[in-house]
């Protein structure tokens, strides 16, 4: 069995190339490098380069390398561009997964994993989410995510794919420095550039209805995550068939912004007391995963903790920041 790995060259679909091609999966990359970087893929990984909405590519590519199953992984995912240009979200995210699926579908694919995101869910007032909690997203990159996650469905149950929704929650850390996230949009990454450069890290918002005051969350380290596309992928390569497995990636474990920052002043050795803003607009007080899902139908269970995320994503951030280090 071959698989199409889209957005392989990109932070999260890096880790799942090595943790599938390290299982012994065969995988093609199909890639623009739109932000994606080709030293992260592996030199005995094919990769492609182009817009994995482009159909003839899709064409030639599913065909001469016999893909019987796709990683979907390509797409915009900055939640404020997507306010700003939602036409642009719909193309890339929603439009392109037509294309893809289309292809998918013609050239008899049987398995279809898709990088689907909490942000589907919006801002639901409940301890633990889980898959069953309404999708009500607040922003276009939401929104296309959800209508992503119809689409993928809908052609799983008409064309007789085996179909998989990942819900990402927060991701964080490398597997090697090499494959961190060159990215300044998660808040690991953010308080790390501003403590690079002197700053206090920024919290937004202390006054939440949470123990101390600031935004819960649940993280997942990104080598967890791909091992757990890996067990997707082969669930969904042993069905063969139609069904789908729509699950929430997660550790189940909230942590505040406060103890995050706390942890990143101990890795990093940077001791700056944060600064607090006010609250930023759409952040809820808690945004935690239940993980039973994934436990009971795949006996799946996250392994690293935040401090290993920490830790790796601050190797990652100071080799690209040798200014960082701190004596
Ligand atoms: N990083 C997170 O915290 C997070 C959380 C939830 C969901 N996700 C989802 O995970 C996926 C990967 O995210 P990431 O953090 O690795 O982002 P990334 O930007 O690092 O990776 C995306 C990759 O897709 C490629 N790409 C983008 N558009 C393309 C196109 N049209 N054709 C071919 N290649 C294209 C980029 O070059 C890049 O290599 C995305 O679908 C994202 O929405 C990410």
């Amino acid at each position: 069995m071959t698989w199409l790995i889209t957005g392989g060259a990109g932070y999260i679909g890096a880790h799942v190339v090595r943790a599938m091609a390290a299982a012994g999966e065969r995988v093609v990359v199909l890639d623009d490098l739109s932000t994606g970087i080709r030293d992260r893929i592996p030199a005995d990984v094919p990769l492609i380069r182009g817009s994995a909405a482009d159909r003839g590519l899709l064409d030639r590519t599913l065909a001469r390398h016999a893909v019987t199953g796709v990683v979907h992984l390509a797409a915009k995912k900055q939640v404020g561009e997507s306010v700003e240009k939602p036409l642009h979200y719909y193309r890339e995210n929603v439009s392109g997964l037509t294309v893809l699926l289309e292809a998918a579908v013609a050239a008899g694919v049987r398995s279809f994993l898709f990088s689907s995101s909490a942000a589907v869910y919006g801002v639901p007032d409940v301890d633990l989410i889980t898959e069953e909690t309404p999708c009500a997203p607040i922003n276009p990159y939401g929104e296309t995510k959800l209508a992503g996650e119809w689409l993928v469905r809908a052609t799983g149950r008409a064309h007789s794919l085996s179909t998989g929704c990942l819900r990402y929650f927060n991701v964080a850390g490398a597997a090697e420095p090499e494959l961190s996230d060159t990215g300044v949009f998660n808040v690991i990454p953010m308080f790390f550039d501003r403590l690079t450069r002197g700053e206090a890290p920024r919290i937004f918002g202390d006054d939440y209805p949470t123990p101390d005051g600031t935004c819960v969350r649940d993280y997942i380290h990104v080598a967890d995550l791909a091992d757990a596309h890996l067990a997707v992928a082969r669930r969904l390569a042993e069905q063969g068939g139609p069904g789908d497995l729509t699950v929430n990636i997660g550790r189940g474990e909230g942590v505040s912004v406060h103890e995050l920052a706390d942890l990143v002043g101990e890795v990093t050795g940077h001791r700056i007391k944060p600064e607090t803003e006010p609250r930023r607009p759409g952040d809820a007080a808690r945004a935690v995963a239940s993980a039973a899902r994934m436990s009971e139908e795949l006996g799946w269970t996250a392994r690293l903790g935040v401090r290993d995320m920490v830790e790796s994503a601050w190797e990652g951030w100071c080799l690209r920041h040798p200014e960082a280090v701190t004596s």
